[in-house]
């Protein structure tokens, strides 16, 4: 499918999901929004991507947040509609089958630092910078940021971010644990691809019920959450992937995972 503000390219079984609205730093506009889930729901049904990297055009933002001239008319419906769009499309990427990296390349602001949040890994350039800074613009966080930053870094960070709007360096965000790992902007995308490689080479059904009872379990209770790891450990069991994995362990070789 054609995309306007969004590339996504496939380079072996990994996908390269690009934020492409350069002109305005990649924000996040309603039709932005759309295509994204549209984009993910392709990725969903993909077998052969086993994993997706996310990134912005361009060598300044990763994306700027939402589109702040296109909220500047919104009436309160309109905003609710907005944060609901967000909020269902993020939720979409956060639960997609295959792990998602955030190549962080620049500005991650607003629902941009957002998008980021609800990717399972981050890593960012030198000249990444991170922030909340609705607060400075009259509203508030409307992508999930009031819940998965201190979720990610814990109240009292979050609430300082939120409640101040500053802007942190990669550094900074390293520190307090937003990203993994920070690379030269020359160095991310190899970087992260790598990292794609790495997963891509794990028997896909583990790394996608890993996935799967992380995302459940970190809002479930500990009793509920590990029920159902039980559950998901139990169902590795049916997979030849698994014969596989402990076979070769035993005959001291490398697995080769079909995926299945
Ligand atoms: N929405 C719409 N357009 C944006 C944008 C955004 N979030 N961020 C940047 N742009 C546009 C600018 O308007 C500008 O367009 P023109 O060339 O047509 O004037 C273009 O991108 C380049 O931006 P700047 O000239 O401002 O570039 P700069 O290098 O001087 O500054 C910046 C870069 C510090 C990131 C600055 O652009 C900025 O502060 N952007 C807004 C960041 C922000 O507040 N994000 C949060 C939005 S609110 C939100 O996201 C709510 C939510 O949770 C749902």
């Amino acid at each position: 499918m054609e995309y306007t503000n969004l590339l996504l390219q496939h380079q072996g079984n990994i996908a390269v999901l690009t934020i492409n609205r350069p002109k305005a730093l990649n924000a996040l506009n309603s039709e932005t929004l759309s295509e994204l889930s549209a984009a993910l729901d392709e990725l969903g049904r993909d077998s052969s991507v086993k994993a997706v990297i996310v990134t912005g055009s361009g060598e300044k933002a990763f994306i700027a947040g939402a589109d702040i001239s296109q909220m500047k008319d919104f009436s309160p419906l309109e905003g609710r509609r907005f944060a609901q769009l967000g909020h269902a499309t993020f939720r979409k990427l956060e639960l997609l089958p295959q792990p998602v990296i955030a190549a962080v390349n620049g500005f991650a602001l607003g629902g941009g630092c957002e998008l980021a949040m609800a990717c399972d890994i981050r890593i960012a350039s030198e000249n990444a910078k991170f922030g909340q800074p609705e607060v400075t613009l009259g509203l508030t966080a409307g992508f999930g940021g009031t819940q998965r930053l201190p979720r990610l870094v814990g109240t009292g960070l979050a609430s300082e971010l939120l409640f101040t709007g500053d802007i942190i360096d990669a550094q900074e965000a390293y520190r307090i644990g937003l990203v993994n790992k920070v690379y030269p902007l020359e160095s991310l995308m190899e970087e992260a691809q790598k990292l794609a490689q790495r997963i891509a080479g794990r028997a896909p059904v583990a790394v996608q019920l890993t996935k799967s009872a992380i995302q459940r379990g970190i809002n479930l209770d500990l009793d509920s959450a590990q029920a159902y790891e039980a559950e998901v450990f139990g169902l590795t069991m049916s997979t030849s992937d698994k014969t596989e994995g402990c076979t070769a362990f035993v005959e001291k070789r490398k697995p080769n995972f079909e995926g299945h």
